[in-house]
């Protein structure tokens, strides 16, 4: 695995780190339990992935991490959990990020997280969420709590990444996690040259999801997105949009889904959402062949950048 610079914050970063939410949660929506995990974040470890990513909205996945990595080397691995900051649509009170670190430090059995996100924020809530819990993030870091402070967006709401083209230039977020895939790939335009400006961090979310899995949901999306008039008619085929653009490559999407994903220098890592041992290595492997060839991904970019959706289902 290859090792980037997240940013300012001078961590060096494997390219692929492993996400403990999405849909898989580790493997505990089909029923993964400590025994499945434990070897998921062995397997991750011996293969040089050293970002962990966990928020305590994802199921048990804090706990569960905990346990995997007791005994593990603290620096041997990037630990990052989250802060829920608005909870039906009501901000959450002073202290509540405090508590909420307090609680994920426990689970995890960690007396420091790398990096603590305000997770989710939406555009319309930015704002307040920062006016309020950014000096308790600072508390916390000056407490030796966290190193470093970060911000994930809602990508599927937020196609245009309205919160981290705000928050970016307020200067106190040393990492974003943005969504960003070969469907969806307008960060290129909106987030990375902010960031790499700023040297902030960047850590890329949902380069696969759900829809990047299945062909009907691909051919569905294309659809939808022609027939809304944000993808002229002609730009891809119907029947098999991806096959047109990715060549060969569209054999196995997945892989092709990291690679891009990983491919342009603000980039630090990629996060797989993975409970599965097989498509771990499988995704490792993808990351450490490179970027896709040019022509294919500028293609991506001019056929789907210029969509102002997110590809999150
Ligand atoms: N706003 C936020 O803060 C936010 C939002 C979303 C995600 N995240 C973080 O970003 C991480 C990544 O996002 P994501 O979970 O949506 O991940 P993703 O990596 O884009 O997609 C994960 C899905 O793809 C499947 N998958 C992965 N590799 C595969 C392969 N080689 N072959 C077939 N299926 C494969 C996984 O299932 P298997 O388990 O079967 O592999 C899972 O269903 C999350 O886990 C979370 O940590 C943060």
């Amino acid at each position: 695995v290859q090792y980037r610079r997240l940013g300012r914050t001078e961590l060096q970063v494997s390219a692929l780190g492993l996400g403990s939410g999405g849909r898989s949660r580790l493997g505990q929506t089909d029923g993964s339990g400590q025994a499945e995990i434990d070897a998921i974040v062995e397997r991750a470890l011996a293969l040089g992935v050293n970002v962990i990513d966990t928020a305590p909205a994802y199921a048990r996945s804090e706990e569960l991490l905990g346990g995997a990595l007791a005994g593990v080397d603290r620096g041997s691995y990037v630990l990052c959990t989250k802060f829920n900051p608005v909870v039906d649509e009501v901000v959450q009170p002073i202290g509540a990020l405090r508590a909420s670190l307090e609680t994920s430090l426990s689970r995890l059995r960690a007396d420091q997280v790398d990096v603590l996100y305000l997770h989710g924020v939406h555009p319309d809530w930015l704002d307040a969420v920062t006016e309020r819990f950014l000096p308790e993030l600072e508390q916390a870091r000056s407490d030796g709590l966290v190193k470093f402070i970060g911000i994930t967006e809602s990508f599927q709401y937020d196609y245009e990444h309205q919160t981290l083209r705000k928050a970016i230039p307020l200067g106190a977020f040393d990492v974003v996690m943005v969504g960003h895939n070969l469907l969806s790939p307008s960060p290129a335009d909106h987030v990375f040259p902010m960031a790499a400006d700023g040297d902030v961090g960047v850590v890329i979310m949902c380069a696969v999801r759900g829809v990047l899995l299945d062909p009907e949901r691909v051919r569905a999306v294309v659809r939808e997105w022609k027939d809304e008039g944000l993808l002229p008619t002609a730009s891809v085929p119907d029947e098999d949009p991806l096959g047109s653009v990715l060549q060969q490559y569209a054999n196995d999407v997945t892989s092709a889904a990291y690679r891009f994903a990983a491919d342009h220098s603000a980039v630090g890592t990629v996060l797989t959402g993975t409970g599965n041992v097989g498509h771990l290595e499988k995704n490792a492997a993808a990351i450490a062949e490179g970027p896709l060839p040019h022509d294919i991904v500028e293609k991506l970019y001019q056929v789907f950048g210029p969509v102002s959706r997110s590809a999150a289902y």
